[in-house]
């Protein structure tokens, strides 16, 4: 599928490019408050991403993080061009680039590309989950006690650092391990992997969740909403994604 080799030629050039401005960055501004950066680096990496994108599919639309934004035909692109960018600007070596084309409401590829591990995670609808090429699965963990899971905290913690840490020191207790990695791509694609079990977060954006719930769902993962209904990435306030075997048990334990 051509929009495939496209999103993932434009993921490994806009991960070039964060290299180049990796440890470099000279602008740095946010956006709603002190834990929400933006950079040059996530600016550039945007644009060239809507450039590629542009000129391969002129007439399909194309939304992005950084307001890079036009309606179309025939479908959607959904860019985040730097996810993690608060580990970025600390020069911690933990971001991605996250692409999704999507037609009336399914995302049909998702690519998510982490230029630091040289890794190609990508997805399309009904053909299964890769990375670089190897076919993906999600583990077979059955039990939440030896799972290892991960969350992130939205921007606005401050308004609810309550109910957030609660679940944090519930999951703490129940799971093997908790880990924050500060990339919900790839906090998705290393379910989809394996190497953690689970994932919830709260006050996501449809760039952060369109590529990554597909791939984790080509591997065999479950995607739902906090209370187990229905998960669209277009309301991407709140998600609950596991190898499914641990899905009900972290759905209990964060008791929503
Ligand atoms: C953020 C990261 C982080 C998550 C935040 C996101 P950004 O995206 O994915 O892991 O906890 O909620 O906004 O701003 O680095 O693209
Ligand atoms: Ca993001
Ligand atoms: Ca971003």
């Amino acid at each position: 599928m051509k929009e495939l080799t496209i999103a993932k030629q434009a993921a490994r050039e806009a991960g070039k490019l964060l290299l180049s401005y990796f440890g470099n960055l000279n602008d740095i501004q946010f956006k709603s408050g002190r834990r929400d950066p933006v950079s040059e680096a996530d600016k550039a990496s945007e644009a060239l991403i809507a450039r590629i994108i542009k000129s391969s599919f002129p007439t399909h639309g194309f939304l992005a993080e950084e307001k890079t934004a036009w309606e179309g035909d025939g479908g959607k692109w959904i860019v985040d061009p730097l996810d993690g960018t608060v580990n970025y600007s600390h020069g911690f070596p933990c971001f991605c680039v996250s692409i999704a084309y999507e037609r009336d409401g399914d995302v049909l590829v998702g690519v998510v590309h982490d230029p630091v591990r040289r890794e190609m995670f990508y997805a399309l609808k009904g053909k299964g989950a890769f990375l670089n090429g190897k076919s993906l699965n999600v583990s077979k963990t059955p039990k939440l006690a030896n799972s290892l899971i991960v969350t992130g905290f939205p921007y606005d913690l401050d308004r609810r650092p309550d109910k957030i840490l609660r679940l944090f020191n519930k999951m703490t207790t129940a799971s093997q391990g908790m880990r924050r990695l500060g990339s919900a791509a790839l906090d998705l694609c290393y379910i989809a992997a394996g190497r953690f079990d689970g994932y919830w977060e709260f006050g996501l954006k449809p760039w952060d969740t369109a590529a990554g719930t597909l791939i984790v769902a080509e591997a065999g993962g479950k995607v739902t909403s906090l209370s187990g209904g229905p998960f669209h990435f277009m309301d991407s306030s709140e998600i609950l994604v596991s190898n499914s075997k641990i899905h009900n048990e972290m759905q209990k334990t964060l008791g929503i």
